[in-house]
């Protein structure tokens, strides 16, 4: 039975019912979508804290508890069991592929993977310092003029193939941004490789020597990027979905979805967070640390802590801290930073300022130190977290490109000046 709410305008005395629309878990939706035309009257929700922007059968995330479910799975369990191409085709179809299913997921992801090699002049117009995500926030955004032929988006062959494109390029792309940036030759990917490997092999492979792949790093790498494949509608994935309501091509999407990410309170928190375990230096200055990340005049926050949706623990902190341990085990390395922030986590979880606030350590703050142990440079971490996520943000491309609402346009409270003449 469908449940209404009722809303009374007191100056207005009208009263107006709203429908209230229920999920398969979580909390229930009051359908707003008449208000204005009923009331004249806009809902308000800067940041939307309270606002469902659509509805999607891909991931589902419960803050309170601390559960990370994609399409019903928990995230602890692929994390263990899966390999990211597994769960990739998991968000992008909503099942666990078969063998066969997988098999030709793989192969043709493997086709894909290769860049256009005119492609590789637009690294060459980029400046040697330039940023991987700079870098790869233009090359995505510049794919789309190389894919032009086939770009019917109601074609659902051809949006498939561009999500296809997408996914299996990301790992030459991420990997030639921070060659070109190091001065080293951009590598291929080859074919028999996984999509770990090929990442790990065109990242730090030299052209004079023979690379070989650690296995262990690879699996590292590869749980990383099932943890950070999707997470609802966050920042960047409603960035894809607003630009790609407007019917735009998927690779300008994917590129708006890179600059959204890129900004330190979404994807460059990890890197940010290895910058203030260096800066904090040492486990005695912890304490100062927590004492500014509390001062309200100073803007100074722990990065890795605290996350719009958790007030619980975040479920990928407690396997990425794993995977930490497990990485710096097998590589022999003790890391410093390790410690400090093993310590700060400690610290800052038995202090009133964050239990109030229910602020946890969230994914980021264990990833950098994994991704920094495997040698890949902080200015990478965030171009590591967009290859994973365009998994993500190409699954919710597909569900909104298949069944699409028109284009995303918010209303505002303006409270600007009110109407007024030039002066002569
Ligand atoms: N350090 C210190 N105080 C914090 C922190 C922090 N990391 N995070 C939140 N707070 C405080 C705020 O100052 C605020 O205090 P107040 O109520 O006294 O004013 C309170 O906790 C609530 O904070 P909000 O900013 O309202 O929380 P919001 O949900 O908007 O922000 C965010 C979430 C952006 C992640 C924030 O916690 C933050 O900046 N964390 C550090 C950056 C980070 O780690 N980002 C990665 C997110 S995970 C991801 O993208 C994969």
């Amino acid at each position: 039975m469908t449940k209404y709410i009722d809303t009374k305008i007191t100056d207005k005395e009208t009263e107006h019912s709203l429908p209230v629309l229920d999920g398969t878990m979580g909390p229930s939706a009051v359908d707003i979508q008449t208000l204005y035309t009923n009331e004249d009257m806009l809902a308000f929700d800067p940041g939307f804290r309270s606002t469902a922007s659509c509805k999607s059968a891909i991931t589902y995330v419960d803050g309170d508890e601390g559960v990370l479910l994609y399409r019903g799975y928990p995230i602890e369990e692929l994390a263990e069991k899966s390999t990211f191409e597994e769960v990739a085709y998991l968000l992008m179809y909503g099942e666990l592929p078969s063998e066969t299913e997988y098999a030709q997921f793989t192969d043709t992801l493997g086709d894909l993977s290769l860049l256009h090699d005119q492609v590789l002049s637009f690294y060459r117009g980029f400046r040697r310092d330039a940023h991987p995500m700079a870098i790869m926030v233009g090359v995505v955004g510049a794919l789309s003029a190389f894919y032009h032929d086939r770009m019917d988006m109601s074609d659902p062959e051809q949006r498939e193939l561009a999500a296809y494109r997408l996914v299996g390029k990301m790992p030459m792309i991420a990997a030639a941004s921070h060659t070109y940036h190091i001065g080293r030759p951009i590598r291929y990917p080859r074919k028999v490789l996984g999509y770990a490997e090929n990442f790990v092999q065109m990242m730090f492979g030299k052209p004079h020597v023979e690379y070989e792949i650690d296995p262990i790093l690879v699996r590292a790498l590869d749980r990383i990027l099932i943890l950070h494949a999707d997470h609802e509608q966050n920042a960047s994935t409603s960035t894809v979905r607003l630009t790609a309501s407007s019917g735009a091509n998927p690779f300008a999407c994917m590129a708006a979805g890179i600059a959204s990410l890129w900004g330190p309170a979404h994807g460059g928190a990890n890197e940010a967070v290895l910058d203030m375990l260096t800066d904090i230096g040492r486990v005695e200055n912890i304490p100062d640390a927590v004492a500014r990340a509390k001062d309200k005049k100073d803007p100074f926050r722990l990065m890795g802590f605290g996350h719009r949706v958790y007030k619980n623990f975040d479920p990928r902190a407690t396997v990425i801290q794993q995977s930490a341990k497990e990485v710096l085990n097998h590589l022999g390395l003790d890391d410093p930073l390790l410690e400090i922030a093993m310590r700060l986590e400690e610290i800052a979880l038995e202090d009133e300022y964050f239990i109030e606030r229910k602020l946890y350590p969230n994914v980021d703050f264990y990833s950098g130190i994994v991704l920094r142990a495997m040698g890949v440079p902080t200015n990478m971490f965030t171009a590591i977290f967009a290859l994973a996520r365009t998994v993500g943000w190409v699954s919710h491309w597909l569900e909104l490109t298949a069944e699409p609402h028109g284009i995303d346009r918010p209303r505002q409270l303006y409270v600007g000046p009110t109407l007024r003449h030039y002066p002569k």
